[in-house]
């Protein structure tokens, strides 16, 4: 079959269901700038071992060049009955340039191709995810340092715990954010090795320097062993992971955007810009952000199965299979990168409502631990405190007040050590004021938490 580039020791053509059935160009065309760079550096590989000549290499070169420019200017002619993005271009090519472009593929397969266009291309995507991440997280801290002070209930069973600061809440979500951005970095390095000289999957048995085409295209290492090379996903699956991780806290973190700006709660309002009304009732702001982050999701946690799904039954070395690892990397990456760009926005945007965080505080009992803690600093077992506040709390709850509009003599029966000076344990403030140690919410150390956070990302 002549218009094929493997049509050699075939007879007849392609079925037409067929070749559509096969084909990847429509997805796999992302590829294509990372497909040039693979193939001009190998090229440039085979003149210096001398495989091809000063001439050819160059000719190679300054095609795929031109090739790339035309893909820029949207004037490369796809075609599914090429398969895929390799061949487009390896067509394209000696289309342009004549004879010495049928010698590209010379010492290599589309099987190291592929995974090393991959694996380039994830190494740049890989870089948007740590900026983009970058960006929230110096939001978060902004807002954290706003709000150093301001009392938020946290919740434990989503009952009202005991109260913290929000900036340290916020404080929370850097930390998840950060574990992301660590687990992206360490992925990065599984990714940056080079399969290129794997070939078809035994290597080839052209002259090659596989170390001096690392260099060129900025691999830390080359693959050690050919069969692996062409056969390994996990770089793939490990990316994925890394996205569902960290669209897992995203979604947390719009659940409880999405429960704070009910209006029950009223913690916070969300932007105008970042919400949307309701076609039917004209009083709703729904927070839709949040709301879709939480479900993408779902989607990037599927694309994660689905990889798994795809490798789990491959023998190696590589098979076709291997071509459905694409779309779940790229919806991946895509979704990643525009959920974290609008919630950077999202965040920098909130209105706080600092009287409503407050109210609930101080209404939900919240500070009935440091009353036992006070009553365990007047000798009291702790066991017992607990026993005592908890009497306190259900009289204050009968009487349909919180535990600070008790009076002093009403805590006295309860508890006979108890003085004028529990007052000040019972407010919110003074409640976040005594968990004053490392890692915990007192507002002086969420300021210093703060500090190290900032050192952190601008060393990470
Ligand atoms: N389009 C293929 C993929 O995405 C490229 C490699 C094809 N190799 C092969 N021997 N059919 O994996």
């Amino acid at each position: 079959i002549k218009e094929k580039l493997w049509g050699g020791r075939f007879t007849e053509a392609t079925d037409a269901l067929v070749e559509r059935f096969t084909s990847s160009v429509d997805f796999d065309r992302r590829l294509a700038h990372y497909d040039i760079a693979g193939s001009i550096a190998h090229a440039r590989m085979l003149g210096h071992v001398g495989v091809l000549t000063e001439g050819e290499c160059n000719a190679i070169r300054r095609g795929l060049e031109q090739i790339e420019a035309e893909i820029e200017r949207g004037e490369f002619a796809w075609s599914a009955e090429l398969e895929d993005v390799h061949m487009n271009i390896e067509a394209r090519l000696t289309q342009r340039i004549g004879e010495a472009g049928k010698k590209l593929h010379t010492g290599r397969s589309r099987n190291d191709q592929v995974a090393t266009d991959l694996r380039l291309y994830l190494r740049d995507g890989i870089d948007a995810v740590l900026e983009a991440l970058r960006e929230l997280q110096v939001v978060v801290l902004d807002v954290a340092e706003r709000e150093a002070e301001t009392i938020l209930p946290g919740f434990t069973h989503l009952q009202i715990a005991q109260p913290v600061t929000f900036g340290h809440h916020l404080l929370a979500w850097f930390e998840m954010l950060t574990r992301d951005a660590e687990r992206m970095r360490d992925c990065r390095r599984r990714v940056n090795v080079m399969p290129l000289g794997a070939a078809a999957l035994a290597g080839t048995s052209f002259p090659i320097d596989r170390a001096y085409t690392a260099e060129l295209l900025g691999f830390e290492a080359v693959a050690e062993n050919s069969l692996d090379a062409v056969s390994d996903r996990d770089f793939a699956i490990e990316f994925v992971h890394a996205c569902a991780l960290l669209m897992t806290h995203l979604s947390r973190m719009s659940e409880e955007l999405i429960l704070w700006s009910s209006s029950p709660f009223g913690f916070v309002e969300l932007a105008d810009a970042y919400c949307t009304g309701s076609s039917i009732m004209p009083q709703k702001k729904n927070p839709d952000v949040p709301e879709l982050v939480r479900g993408k999701t779902g989607r990037v946690l599927g694309h994660l199965v689905g990889l798994f799904a795809i490798m789990k039954g491959q023998p190696l070395a590589y098979n076709k299979d291997n071509q459905e690892d694409k779309e779940p990397v790229f919806d991946s990456l895509d979704t990643v990168l525009a959920c974290l760009r609008v919630y950077a926005g999202l965040v920098s945007t909130l209105r706080v409502g600092r009287e409503r965080m407050r109210e609930a505080a101080r209404l939900g009992y919240a500070t009935a631990t440091d009353l036992a803690d006070y009553l365990v600093r007047k000798g009291v077992p702790f066991r017992d405190a607990h026993e005592i506040v908890g009497r306190a709390v259900r009289h204050a709850i009968e009487s349909g007040r919180d535990l600070s509009a008790l009076t002093l003599a009403e805590l006295k029966e309860f508890g006979p050590g108890i003085e004028a000076d529990v007052q000040a344990v019972l407010t919110p403030e003074g409640s976040v004021r005594a968990r004053d140690h490392y890692g915990g919410t007192a507002p002086t150390q969420v300021r210093a938490a703060l500090a190290r956070a900032r050192s952190r990302l601008a060393s990470g």
